[in-house]
């Protein structure tokens, strides 16, 4: 495996990093998971903005264009000969003796490397079910960042107790999205969604879901959903990277709809695969 360090590829082996990253010490960095098919990018442009973003937010002094990222993750793909899968890209504040502040001179380091992804086949195809769990995350959920812990606290429990995702609420009027992925239900023939701000990440997967909804003529709202709701609900779904489109059929006791995979689903489902 060939992995890109800032501007350089070096092999999976040799690859090294510093105990004084602050992506260790406090989780100062942004990340971005980026699917491949068929030998090219899926939506490399939309990762490269909300990286872009995410980088702005938190004040990282990297800037996408400037350090030819595009050309790079292309290179790495054509030195890994990667026809399917995913790039894991994360960039840190950099490397500095443990103090709060910002280090006054301090480069970004860039690790972006191929991870094993593999489209959860019996859930998109059978349907799965999702667990209310409390979203204890922080309020800036819209940066991608490498601070996960509630997210895989989340997903572990929801895990253990046998579901595909964890549904986080703020409060019981308030839905937000997935552990690692964004929800949409549709009531009414219209797919609602959690509008794109702070508390949710907005996901490309949920981007590209909007353009399927356009291109079918299906109603795509944004709005925030009760737990209440899940109950008039005709049918769900999650979306994500690694996920793509998953049927939700339940949602801890209740049956989503029917309690199998709703149509508008699978037409959305079957636009993306065509997408
Ligand atoms: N997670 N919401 C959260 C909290 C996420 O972590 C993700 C993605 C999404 C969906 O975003 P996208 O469609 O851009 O993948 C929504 C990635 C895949 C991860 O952490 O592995």
């Amino acid at each position: 495996v060939i992995i890109l360090k800032n501007q350089e590829f070096q092999d999976r082996t040799e690859a090294q990093t510093d105990i004084e990253d602050r992506g260790y010490t406090f989780g100062d960095g942004v990340y971005e998971v980026i699917r491949i098919y068929n030998g090219t990018y899926f939506m490399l442009p939309e990762h490269l903005n909300r990286l872009q973003f995410s980088l702005d937010e938190t004040a990282i002094s990297y800037h996408v264009k400037n350090e030819g990222l595009e050309e790079l993750l292309h290179q790495l793909l054509i030195k890994n000969e990667i026809e399917n899968g995913a790039i894991y890209l994360q960039i840190t504040r950099g490397i500095a003796p443990r103090k709060h502040p910002y280090p006054q001179k301090t480069q970004p380091q860039l690790y972006a490397y191929p991870i094993p992804v593999s489209s959860p086949v019996e859930a998109q195809k059978n349907g799965a079910s999702l667990t209310l769990i409390e979203d204890k995350r922080w309020l800036r959920c819209d940066i991608k960042s490498l601070n996960l812990l509630w997210n895989v606290m989340a997903k572990q429990q929801a895990q253990e107790n046998g579901h595909f995702e964890a549904l986080l609420y703020r409060d019981e009027n308030h839905i937000t999205e997935g552990s690692s992925s964004n929800f949409f239900a549709i009531q009414d023939g219209k797919v609602i969604t959690h509008p794109a701000n702070h508390f949710i990440l907005n996901g490309i997967t949920r981007l590209a879901v909007k353009q399927v909804c356009e291109k079918l003529d299906v109603p795509f709202e944004e709005r925030i959903l009760s737990i209440r709701d899940l109950d008039h609900i005709e049918e769900a779904f999650v979306a994500s990277t690694t996920a793509e489109v998953v049927p939700i059929t339940a949602i801890d006791q209740r049956k989503v709809g029917t309690g199998e995979t709703g149509h508008v689903t699978r037409r959305i489902q079957t636009g993306f695969k065509e997408l």
